[in-house]
């Protein structure tokens, strides 16, 4: 399946409830020739208007945080675990994003990243284990299969929490580092 087939497929969905209720399916946005892949949570209202990751108050913290390691969306591609918008941005249930997960296995097989970054508790539990604990285990590096992937804790808890911005910041180093080590091309 080549990426313009994948995408016509998925904004089609109807494999679980969330699309009853969506406006758009944000399939995801950014390079698909791109080495990083972030991974957030599921879309909420402005996302949903849109089409587009990350474009409300916490995608704009995101893009600060890209800013400040030389990246940029242009750089990268942005995904979700879930693509359609779980009503009043409740977290996304286990049964909705096991719905949803093929299409991002499916985007990560095109795409092949070197580096995943997890944003948040939601997807560093769907993606690099179950009994992730996000307050310990930010910033740290864990191998799977092809993969290098690490979480961040998601810029939306960062509005919440503006204290745990320095971790972040150390975090951001960290993922910068391991771009010019691991990674082919410049970012
Ligand atoms: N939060 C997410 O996890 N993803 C988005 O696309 C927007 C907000």
């Amino acid at each position: 399946m080549n990426w313009e087939q994948l995408r016509h497929d998925c904004l089609q969905c109807t494999k679980c409830p969330l699309h009853e209720t969506r406006t758009n399916v944000v399939f995801g946005s950014g390079n698909i020739g791109s080495e990083i892949l972030f991974i957030g949570e599921g879309p909420g209202q402005q996302e949903d208007l849109t089409g587009e990751p990350f474009v409300g108050r916490a995608g704009k913290l995101l893009d600060d945080m890209l800013t400040v390691i030389d990246l940029d969306r242009s750089k990268i591609f942005i995904a979700n675990i879930v693509k359609c918008r779980p009503p009043g941005n409740r977290d996304p249930l286990p049964q909705e994003q096991e719905a949803c997960i093929d299409w991002l296995r499916a985007q990560t097989r095109l795409i092949s990243p070197k580096l995943i970054v997890c944003l948040g508790r939601i997807s560093a539990m769907k993606l690099i284990k179950p009994d992730f604990k996000i307050t310990k285990e930010h910033g740290v590096w864990f191998e799977k299969g092809k993969f290098r992937m690490m979480a961040l804790y998601h810029p939306a808890a960062l509005l919440r929490d503006p204290g745990k911005r320095p971790e972040t910041f150390a975090d951001l180093k960290v993922l910068r580092r391991a771009i010019d080590e691991i990674c082919d091309k410049t970012y």
